[in-house]
């Protein structure tokens, strides 16, 4: 059901998680906002964005613009949103939030150009051969990606394309193998980074997945792929971690550390792409003080690990406040998953944050990996990763 604006969230009134936020932070880093510090530290902050609540809200985009040097359109970028028809394209809701990311010196990392769901029902239900699908994978990447060029810095070319669980295999998807585009193996994967290359050899170029965040079976199939990239000189910049986590299942920080260090040495950055730590929440959606403390906590040892990793690019949550998260309607009795309250409010996990960000500087400077300084002309031409 479509949300009405008397959804839409109350204006602010107090800061309710204030001494929480105090207590972590130790200062008041918060005033300085997470662009603030993210800019003085040289990584891009994110977070994706929701079209509905940004054109409805003013105090949401005044939010966005105020705390993130990046966005990402949360679905106006994916198939379905973007070529509704076989001959059409509607860049309306994708270009409105580009239009603003870029009046307000924002990066934008485009999302996503080949996904196993959120597709239209006239490519689903086509029944088109490999060579179609071929054609019309071609076609629609060289569309959007030239669309968007000098105006989105990187895009998740593809997204979830292994299996969840420890298996290593590749999803069955209509790009792969139902039928598939006439490409064995990893080659569909290697075939749309070759295109969207092709179409703007300036976008960083990403695969994106959940479930790779540690070292695990899924994390070294990634890997091997990976590796096996860029030893052939595929196109390829970017490793996507999702980061979708809860209090009992995230990360080993160890781990994620070591993960992050191996495929940087491969010659890609790391970026967090999606992060939310989703908690247990009564019905009017509220969760307990213990677990947003907790919360608290692992968004900060994530995210400082991430900060410590001169490859480790952004921080990237999936959305910032809790009235516009994904996770009520697909996780039942979770919620409350993101840095502000869906009155935007800040959580304590919102100064766990801008207490990460304001820690100690990782070694190197990684703005030469990210692009131009989030001050740049947002048009200035994007620096590919030696
Ligand atoms: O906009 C329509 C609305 O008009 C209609 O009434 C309603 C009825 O179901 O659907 C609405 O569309 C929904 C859309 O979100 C906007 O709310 C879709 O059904 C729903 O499937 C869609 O879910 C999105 C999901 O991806 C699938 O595309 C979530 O918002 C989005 O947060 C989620 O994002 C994904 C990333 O792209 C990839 N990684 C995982 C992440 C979370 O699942």
């Amino acid at each position: 059901m479509a949300m009405s604006p008397r959804h839409l969230p109350r204006r602010p009134r107090r800061a309710s998680f204030l001494p929480a936020v105090f207590l972590l932070l130790g200062a008041p880093l918060w005033a300085q906002s997470l662009r603030a510090l993210a800019t003085v530290r040289g990584v891009a902050v994110g977070t994706a964005v929701n079209y509905f609540h940004f054109v409805h809200d003013p105090a949401y985009t005044a939010l966005l613009a105020r705390e993130y040097n990046q966005v990402e359109p949360e679905n106006a970028m994916k198939w379905a949103a973007l070529h509704p028809a076989p001959q059409t394209y509607d860049f309306a809701q994708a270009d409105a939030i580009v239009a603003f990311a870029l009046n307000h010196q924002q990066r934008v990392r485009g999302h996503n150009l080949l996904w196993h769901s959120h597709n239209p029902a006239w490519l689903t239900d086509g029944h088109f051969t490999p060579t179609q699908l071929a054609q019309i994978l071609q076609d629609h990447i060289t569309t959007v990606v030239s669309h968007f060029a000098g105006r989105v810095y990187a895009w998740d070319v593809v997204n979830e394309a292994f299996q969840e669980g420890p298996s290593g295999k590749l999803r069955p998807s209509i790009w792969n193998d139902e039928p598939g585009i006439g490409r064995p193996g990893t080659g569909f994967i290697e075939q749309a980074l070759r295109w969207a290359h092709a179409v703007d050899p300036h976008a960083l170029l990403f695969y994106n997945d959940f479930g790779i965040e540690a070292i695990n079976p899924k994390s070294d199939a990634v890997y091997a792929m990976v590796r096996d990239f860029k030893r052939r000189g595929v196109p390829l910049d970017g490793l996507g971690l999702q980061m979708h986590v809860d209090t009992d299942g995230h990360p080993n920080l160890s781990s994620l550390a070591r993960n992050i260090a191996r495929f940087t040495a491969l010659g890609v950055q790391v970026q967090i792409t999606e992060m939310d730590v989703r908690l247990r929440v009564s019905r009017a959606g509220v969760a307990s003080a213990r677990d947003l403390n907790t919360q608290a906590r692992i968004y900060h040892d994530i995210s400082a690990v991430c900060l410590k990793d001169p490859g480790c690019t952004a921080l990237q949550t999936w959305g910032f406040t809790d009235a516009s998260s994904w996770i009520p309607r697909f996780y039942p009795g979770y919620g409350a998953a993101l840095p502000f309250d869906a009155d935007l409010r800040p959580k304590p996990a919102y100064g766990a944050l801008a207490n990460a960000l304001g820690g100690p500087p990782a070694r190197g400077l990684k703005l030469a990996m990210v692009a131009g300084p989030p001050s740049d002309s947002p048009r200035q031409r994007h620096r590919r990763q030696p």
